[in-house]
């Protein structure tokens, strides 16, 4: 299978390219990594250590689709709009990690460990969305949890970690960090950043975040609706409920952005239609593939911890599983993944084996 990875330059692209070095994907052919003029010719087998043969970087102005079977997007939803057809035109599969389709009727938005039955034929399109990172880990968790009873209101806070904001994202991490650090005597971190910073993005810097992030956190991922709602959190709602096929899924989501170099966690608050049992959730949670779950006394995840070896990132850990003590049909539980892994690029790619195994690809 001959494969194009648009994107290959930033994080979730490496990913996607380690990934297939430790033999994600069989029967690999041509892996041509696509980004901007700026990165044509870098060899990225050599910068990231891999052991997978592949060709320099291509320019996206430059980059012909003609004979790839396989294209993962990477490079932000204005590319895939504008690209991500032609390219499913040409007759390669097109599976894209961004917004850009998500919610389009005839466009498959697929986690393989739930609804991979969304595959059952090559749509006719040719694209097959990969939905946000935050979604991923929220419905994984909580696909198990229907063999308890139907699912009827969520209330999930996110703490998304700076790798969500792309290689940008964590270089800001990095220096303003190192910035703070380095001018203030340790006492001096508890009076914070300037009072510039503190009310609204500091003048002419807003930063990848919006808010200064480091030391902080921002309470608002994304731009915001009218209705108040940002699109990180309409996402949220909307993709769960595609996912699920559950139209009706009544979702509350504070989508924040957290200081966590790699990593998102949730608190997940979740209603069913009847009355359940947390040791019954943490039985059937355990049968789950692709989950790591965290009894009473086995501690709880946590992002850096997660994200620190192949093996960890590659699954959703849930802990904390808990009766609400005020509502006998609720339970709570916190959900940790790595969001560049099972959050984009390990997705991709078992979206990709899928359509491979199917002969579409
Ligand atoms: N980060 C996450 O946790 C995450 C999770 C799920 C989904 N996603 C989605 O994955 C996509 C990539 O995110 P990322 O975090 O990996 O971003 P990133 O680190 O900023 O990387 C962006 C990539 O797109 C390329 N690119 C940007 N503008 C381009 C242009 N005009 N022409 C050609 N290539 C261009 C960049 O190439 P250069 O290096 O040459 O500029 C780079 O390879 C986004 O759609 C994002 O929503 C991200």
């Amino acid at each position: 299978m001959d494969i194009a990875v648009i994107g290959a330059t930033g994080v979730v692209g490496k990913q996607c390219l380690e990934l297939l070095g430790s033999g994600a994907l069989p029967g690999l052919g041509r892996v041509v990594p696509v980004a901007s003029a700026g990165s044509a010719g870098r060899n990225l087998a050599v910068e990231y250590g891999l052991s997978l043969k592949i060709e320099d970087v291509v320019a996206l102005d430059d980059f012909d689709p003609s004979g790839i079977d396989l294209a993962i997007f990477s490079a932000g939803a204005p590319i895939s709009r504008e690209l991500g057809p032609v390219v499913a035109a040409a007759g390669a599969l097109v599976v894209d990690n961004s917004s850009a389709f998500r919610m389009e009727d005839d466009v498959p938005l697929v986690v393989p460990q739930v609804n991979p039955q969304t595959m059952a034929t090559r749509p006719a399109r040719g694209i097959v969305s990969v939905p946000n990172c935050s979604t991923i880990q929220l419905v994984r968790a909580l696909h198990p949890l229907r063999a308890l009873g139907g699912l009827e209101r969520l209330i999930v806070a996110t703490y998304q970690a700076a790798s969500g904001g792309g290689l940008r994202g964590l270089d800001e991490l990095a220096a303003t960090s190192r910035t703070i650090l380095d001018s203030e005597p340790s006492a001096g971190l508890l009076t914070g950043p300037p009072v510039s910073a503190t009310v609204g993005p500091p003048v002419g810097a807003p930063g990848r975040f919006g808010q200064p992030l480091a030391f902080s956190l921002v309470p608002e991922i994304g731009l915001r609706d009218d209705d108040g709602i940002s699109h990180e959190e309409h996402k949220l709602r909307r993709e769960p409920r595609k996912i699920l096929n559950l139209p009706e899924l009544r979702v509350a989501a504070t989508a924040v952005r957290v200081p966590v170099v790699n990593g998102h966690s949730e608190a997940v608050h979740v209603t069913f239609d009847g009355p359940v049992d947390a040791g019954d959730a943490l039985d059937v949670l355990r049968t789950a593939p692709g989950l790591r779950v965290y009894g009473a006394d086995e501690g709880y995840p946590m992002p850096r911890q997660v994200c620190a070896s192949p093996r960890s990132s590659a699954l959703v850990h849930v802990g904390r599983v808990r009766a609400d003590p005020d509502d006998p049909c609720s339970l709570l539980l916190w959900v940790v993944a790595d969001n560049l892994v099972v959050g984009a690029a390990l997705t991709a790619l078992e979206i990709a084996r899928l359509a491979a195994e199917a002969s579409w690809a």
